[in-house]
């Protein structure tokens, strides 16, 4: 089993890169140990179609992780360089791919009824990024048979200096931190999407997927949920409005549900901040 990752230095990347060859099945006795071949944007950017029909004619995977993107904001900012990376460049490396997981968001949909998205719901897009994650799950999914389409949503993690990676952190050393308090959605740690990854792909279980911790928060409830944790000052925490806080516009009302739900959200923070401070 060969595995490329692409991306391999961003949040996802380097949990997919830590768990994704010794996971599960993959490091049973009875078969190859896998070889996987981290690529972070500097050793391949997706968007040169040459480029990557070359490095994956040189490496020939099995299959391909594909974990990079351009965030909310950058795409609101800059729409072409945000489709040449969420859509050009996850369809260049489909096109090549024997089998390949993509990861898409919660930003599919519009967020304007107060309930939970399912596969089955249509994805209607209110923002560049969503837009183009949108466009993005459906080149891989023409492009490549074989493709797992993974939605996830407010993702936490090493490594990443994202609002709900690090706030507990912020409140731990007594700084203020502004949180939206208008916007809900799932949350999901890092750890658990990949090895629930893992287990969809020794499954073969191709075609879309919501991955996500289970449960619907707003940055502000996540951030009073850190300060509990960590025993920090709530009045530390300032709640505005997603207006005032972004500059893409970020649909309101977005949990994703699963099939087979992941541990609550909190549990999955309380898990995330105690191997931070072991
Ligand atoms: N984080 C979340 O909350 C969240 C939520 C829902 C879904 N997702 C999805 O999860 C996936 C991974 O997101 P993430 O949070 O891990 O992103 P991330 O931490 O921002 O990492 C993205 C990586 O992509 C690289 N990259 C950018 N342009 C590239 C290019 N042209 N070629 C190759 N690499 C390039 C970046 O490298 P440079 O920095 O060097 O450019 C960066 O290392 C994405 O598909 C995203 O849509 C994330």
């Amino acid at each position: 089993m060969r595995i490329v990752v692409t991306g391999a230095a961003g949040l996802v990347g380097s949990a997919a890169v830590e768990h994704f060859g010794v996971g599960a099945g993959f490091s049973r006795p009875d078969r190859l140990k896998p070889v996987l071949t981290p690529l972070t944007h500097r050793d391949l950017d997706i968007t040169n179609a040459t480029a990557v029909q070359k490095m994956i004619a040189d490496l020939r995977p099995d299959i391909i992780v594909n974990c990079a993107v351009i965030g909310v904001d950058e795409c609101e900012r800059d729409p072409a360089l945000a489709r040449a990376v969420n859509v050009d460049g996850p369809a260049n490396l489909a096109r090549v791919a024997p089998s390949i997981v993509h990861f898409s968001s919660n930003y599919v949909f519009d967020g304007k009824e107060e309930r939970f998205y399912s596969i089955a719901d249509e994805a209607r897009p209110i923002n560049e990024y969503g837009r183009t994650k949108l466009a993005g799950e459906r080149a891989v999914a023409a492009a490549c048979s074989r493709s797992f389409i993974v939605r996830s949503s407010w993702i936490f993690g090493p490594g990443k200096e994202a609002f709900v990676s690090t706030v507990h952190e912020q409140l731990q050393a007594g700084k203020r931190v502004r949180a939206v308090s208008d916007v809900w959605a799932s949350a999901t740690y890092v750890e658990d999407l990949v090895l629930r990854l893992v287990e969809i792909v020794e499954r073969r279980d191709y075609g879309l997927h919501h991955v996500v911790n289970a449960g619907v928060c707003s940055n502000e409830s996540f951030a009073r949920e850190a300060a509990h944790i960590v025993g920090a000052d709530e009045s530390l925490i300032e709640a505005v409005s997603t207006r005032q806080a972004h500059r893409a516009p970020r649909p309101r009302y977005t949990p994703l549900l699963s099939s087979q739900p992941l541990r609550d959200w909190r549990d999955a923070l309380t898990a995330y901040i105690s191997l931070r401070h072991d």
